[in-house]
């Protein structure tokens, strides 16, 4: 376990496409650990995808906190397969440091992925938790929120 560096937005890994992961490893599971790690490190992240610690495999982690018993949500190998609606919400990004912008995103979605131990599952998700998904989905992609910003960016 351990906490890694987290990119930011000049860095060029950040956008490029990440693979799927075809094994669950040792060394998949120690990505996933560590990346929890890191996520609860920062004290205000809900999510963090592997390529904003470097690593281009298609992993991303969630855990929106909003209570004590939250668990944490990782996601292999994502598809999101259903969406419909919209929201727009202000949404920042770990490797995107001091600023923020509103997106607008799907409303529902349905995604589809195996958890840490490799097995597949499938779920529903709106609100934050819709947003979320989408936002750490793109970041697989080589996209920062950034690029779908509605109007000004806000910076701290
Ligand atoms: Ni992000």
């Amino acid at each position: 376990m351990a906490v890694r560096n987290i990119l930011t937005d000049e860095d060029p890994l950040l956008r490029k496409t990440s693979r799927e992961v075809s094994e669950i490893t040792p060394r998949i599971e120690t990505l996933v650990e560590d990346m929890l790690d890191t996520l609860y490190e920062t004290g205000n992240g809900i999510g963090l995808a592997a390529p904003q610690v470097g690593v281009l495999r298609r992993v991303f982690v969630i855990d929106l906190q909003e209570d004590e018993d939250s668990q944490p949500l990782v996601f292999i190998n994502p598809e999101i397969y259903e969406t419909d609606g919209s929201q727009v919400n202000q949404e920042g990004c770990l490797s995107v440091p001091g600023r923020w912008g509103e997106v607008e995103r799907p409303a529902h979605l349905r995604v589809r992925a195996l958890n840490a131990k490799g097995e597949p599952f499938d779920m529903e998700a709106t609100g934050l938790l819709a947003t979320c998904i989408c936002h750490e989905n793109d970041h697989l992609d080589g996209i920062l929120f950034t690029d779908k910003v509605i109007g000004e960016l806000d910076e701290a």
